[in-house]
């Protein structure tokens, strides 16, 4: 099978595309033909060798893969032929990932593929775009979606970020984008942003209670963003925090939480429970428009990984890269 594989020597990690034997999968009761893998920002810290995502090498990258199932393990609950989605549970950090063109992994990760969705849309959607819709399924729970005014969308041109939007604003709610890249306005207020803000205004340290802004925040960045977005919310708001593109920090105080009953929500797509899944996929089947999913897609060939994974990680990549890996 073809493959991206990244092996680590002393302390230089690198990743090439290669053939690697089947016998290089490792211990799971359903194995996969993968149709499409995708790059989210992990699999471009993974293929890029930086430290605390690939546990043990060497390794196949690819936190995520849609594919169709070749050989199932009587009582795994898969068939040959049935179509199925890995988002997480360590595949592309301790376990061969998606980046290649099998995968062998334990049947409990596998979610079936909704029938309103293709292949390709499914890994469109991918590790973000299942993250995004987790936060949307958390703000909902936090009951902070029911009351009227804006949602902030952090990391907005970014994969979370994109989907994030396309999602709240199909909901019907007005969703405030900030970016870095105020030249992509346009496609920002394509996927229903209402109005788009400079990112710079949220990476300084700022006053731990502000003017209130906002009544919910999907955060990608983290560090700053995330401690100004929790000084800005309005009484009752909630932020669910996905990611740290600026900082795994939190330079905050208990101001939000005790004058504002703030509430901040983790986001965690890698061991979310199976019914989670389930219905993070099927709320993505009914309240993502695949048309403008298709709009902010991107799909390359195994080759070109690579140079998507270090584009990722320069923040240059817009939306979703889906990556066909029998290119
Ligand atoms: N918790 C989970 O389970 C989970 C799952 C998936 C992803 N994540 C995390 O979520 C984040 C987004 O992932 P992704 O795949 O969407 O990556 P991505 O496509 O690279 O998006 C990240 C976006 O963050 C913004 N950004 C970059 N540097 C920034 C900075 N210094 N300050 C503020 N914003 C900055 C950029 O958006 P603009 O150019 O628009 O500013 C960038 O496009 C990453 O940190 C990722 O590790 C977590």
């Amino acid at each position: 099978m073809r493959a991206l594989w990244t092996t680590k020597t002393g302390d230089t990690v690198s990743t090439e595309l290669t053939e690697l034997p089947d016998d290089t999968l490792m211990p799971g009761d359903v194995t996969v033909d993968v149709d499409f893998s995708s790059i989210n920002y992990k699999d471009g810290m993974a293929i890029m060798g930086r430290p605390g995502i690939i546990r043990n090498h060497p390794l196949v990258p690819g936190i995520d893969f849609v594919g169709t199932v070749a050989d199932a393990a009587a009582g795994s609950g898969f068939a040959p032929g049935d179509r199925v989605i890995l988002n997480g549970w360590g595949v592309g950090e301790t376990h061969h990932g998606g980046l290649a063109e099998r995968a062998r992994v334990k049947s409990e990760w596998l979610v079936p593929l909704p029938e309103a969705i293709s292949p390709q849309r499914a890994a469109a959607i991918g590790t973000a775009g299942f993250t995004a819709m987790l936060a949307v399924l958390a703000l909902e729970r936090s009951g902070a979606l029911e009351n009227d005014g804006s949602v902030l969308v952090t990391g907005a041109a970014g994969g979370v970020g994109s989907i994030a939007i396309a999602v709240l604003s199909r909901l019907g709610h007005r969703v405030t984008a900030s970016t870095g890249r105020l030249d992509e306005a346009d496609y920002l207020r394509s996927l229903g942003a209402s109005d788009v803000i400079d990112r710079a205004q949220f990476s300084e340290p700022g006053k731990p209670l502000q003017e209130q802004r906002w009544i919910a925040a999907v955060d990608s960045a983290g560090g700053n963003t995330l401690a100004n977005v929790l000084a800005q919310l309005e009484y009752g708001g909630t932020v669910a925090a996905c990611g740290l593109a600026e900082s795994a920090g939190l330079p905050s105080t208990v101001l939000p939480f005790i004058l504002r009953s703030a509430n901040l929500m983790g986001i965690n797509s890698v061991n979310a429970p199976h019914a989670l899944r389930v219905q993070a996929w099927d709320r993505l089947a009914r309240n993502l428009d695949l048309e403008l999913l298709d709009s902010l897609t991107t799909t390359v060939g195994l080759t070109d990984a690579k140079g998507v994974a270090e584009q990722i990680l320069a923040g240059q990549v817009r939306g979703r890269t889906v990556v066909d890996v029998r290119r």
